[in-house]
């Protein structure tokens, strides 16, 4: 028998992510009401934590809802998609008006606004929630991403504002946006944290062909970066990772299957930035990586029909060439967040979310997988000028992508020559070099468009839209 109504918040779904988040809420002081498909997690839960907090554990959903205070507040964490619905499908008859289901899973946020909005006409909140720091985030303060109603926050603020990872004494945690503005965030974030891995990833392999240099020897420069302005939770388990012997005798990542997989959240980011119009190249190219590195038979069939010339690649100045790596790195790094973000306006314009940029750098500072020094450089951009065209352009971020240009080309250059693929280097590189450029071939296009096709074009030199009559033997130009 469970008590009543003796929780101010519940988890229903009690996984790795779902237990660690009910313990940090128990932790936190907050009396929480536990519940999962199968009652032996929740039971394991209890007796193996229950000294840590208040639990309330239930092994029905209609015990477990009984046991909320009013408004109650569920914390739904099962898989994202149709487990999702079916929870929510299963709670709603036992709510009231006024209560909360918060989604905490992966959600896609268009199903996020979905679901809210089904449900608001039901009177209930669907808040769906970007968390982001994995396992040990989850259990030690994550970063959070709660969109919905500003009504659902201010019950859920104080809790999720505790729990959350703090920075500077600011909590890694604000309420995002109506609707699925918290599910976007999230999901670009991911987005984010692809290109963040490739790049590094493309780092460590330049290195390991210009220097021939060990994992191990790797590491020491990835922990000696972890030092300066790339210092990041990613970087730091780089080292880590790199560092790694396996049981073997050879290096760790030696003997991992070299092909990457996702569980779509970078998928969707591209999808979701192809609709808004905003090229996202540096993820867009993380994310082709990772399928390409999938692709075994075709690897197999181009590696047969050009053998690579093998290890032939020696740079001749390991110290310019580390710090070469370093600063393409980096710029390509500020590229992919200046494309995030980008992305992140975008669809707070798309779908009237007015969110708050700066704000939303702000609580990636700690407890999610981006975590880095940097975010308060990005913090402190937006916050200084909330329209800035684009995140390059904030003087931090010019001074820094300026003095790497020189360094970025020879690291692109170099490995286009010894046949290192760079693909998210080359292309952030080119994604600058493109914004950059005074006129740019676009012009042509709209000529061969409106060749074959009379789709028109605009004229530098005057208003309006023009063809030009391809067919006639004057080609004169006529206004659309
Ligand atoms: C986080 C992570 C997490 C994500 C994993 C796996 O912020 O804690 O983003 O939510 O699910 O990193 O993602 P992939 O399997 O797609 O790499």
């Amino acid at each position: 028998m469970t008590e009543q109504a003796t929780a101010q918040i519940g988890v229903t779904g009690l996984a790795v992510m779902g237990r660690n988040l009910a313990r940090n809420l128990a932790r936190n002081g907050f009396a929480v009401a536990v519940h999962n498909r199968s009652p032996e997690r929740t039971r394991s839960l209890v007796a193996e934590h229950g000294d840590e907090g208040r639990f309330v554990p239930a092994e029905s959903l209609a015990d477990f809802v009984a046991a909320l205070e009013r408004p109650r507040a569920v914390i739904v964490m099962v898989k994202a998609g149709g487990p999702t619905d079916a929870v929510i499908d299963e709670l709603v008859p036992l709510l009231d008006a006024g209560d909360i289901i918060v989604d905490c899973g992966n959600a896609h946020f268009a199903d996020t606004r979905r679901r809210e909005e089904a449900l608001r006409k039901q009177g209930l909140h669907v808040v769906g929630t970007g968390v982001s720091g994995g396992e040990e985030g989850a259990l030690r303060g994550p970063s959070i991403m709660p969109g919905g109603s500003a009504e659902s926050y201010r019950k859920l603020g104080p809790i999720f504002e505790k729990i959350a990872a703090q920075v500077d004494g600011v909590p890694c945690c604000r309420h995002i946006g109506p609707d699925g503005a918290g599910h976007f965030v999230k999901m670009v974030h991911n987005g984010i944290e692809y290109a963040d891995m490739q790049l590094i990833a493309e780092a460590y392999d330049l290195l390991r062909a210009g220097l021939g240099a060990e994992p191990a020897e790797i590491a020491d420069i990835f922990r000696e970066w972890n030092s300066g302005e790339l210092e990041s939770f990613l970087i730091e388990i780089t080292a880590d990772v790199l560092a790694h012997g396996d049981a073997t005798g050879r290096a760790f990542v030696d003997v991992v299957l070299d092909q990457a997989e996702q569980k779509g959240t970078g998928r969707w980011t591209v999808q979701s930035a192809l609709d808004l119009g905003i090229p996202i190249t540096g993820i867009a190219e993380a994310t082709f990586a990772r399928s390409l590195s999938g692709h075994a038979g075709q690897r197999e069939a181009a590696r047969r029909a050009f053998p690579a010339a093998g290890a032939t690649w020696r740079v001749d100045d390991r110290e310019t060439f580390v710090e070469d790596v370093r600063r393409a790195l980096l710029a390509s790094k500020i590229v992919a967040y200046a494309q995030g973000f980008d992305q992140i306006r975008a669809g707070s314009r798309e779908y009237d979310w007015d969110i708050d940029l700066g704000g939303t750098a702000t609580i990636w500072r700690g407890g999610c997988i981006i975590r880095a020094r940097f975010l308060d450089r990005i913090r402190q951009a937006y916050d200084d000028q909330p329209d800035l065209p684009t995140l390059l352009v904030a003087p931090w971020f010019a001074d820094t992508v300026r003095d790497g240009v020189p360094s970025w080309r020879r690291v692109v250059a170099e490995a286009a020559r010894a046949g290192v693929p760079a693909p998210a280097f080359s292309s952030s590189l080119s994604y600058f070099d493109a914004l950059r450029a005074d006129r740019l071939p676009a012009a042509l296009i709209q000529g061969l468009r409106d060749n074959f096709g009379a789709h028109t074009y605009r004229r530098v030199d005057r208003d309006g839209s023009f063809h030009t009559l391809w067919a006639t033997a004057d080609r004169r130009e006529v206004e659309a």
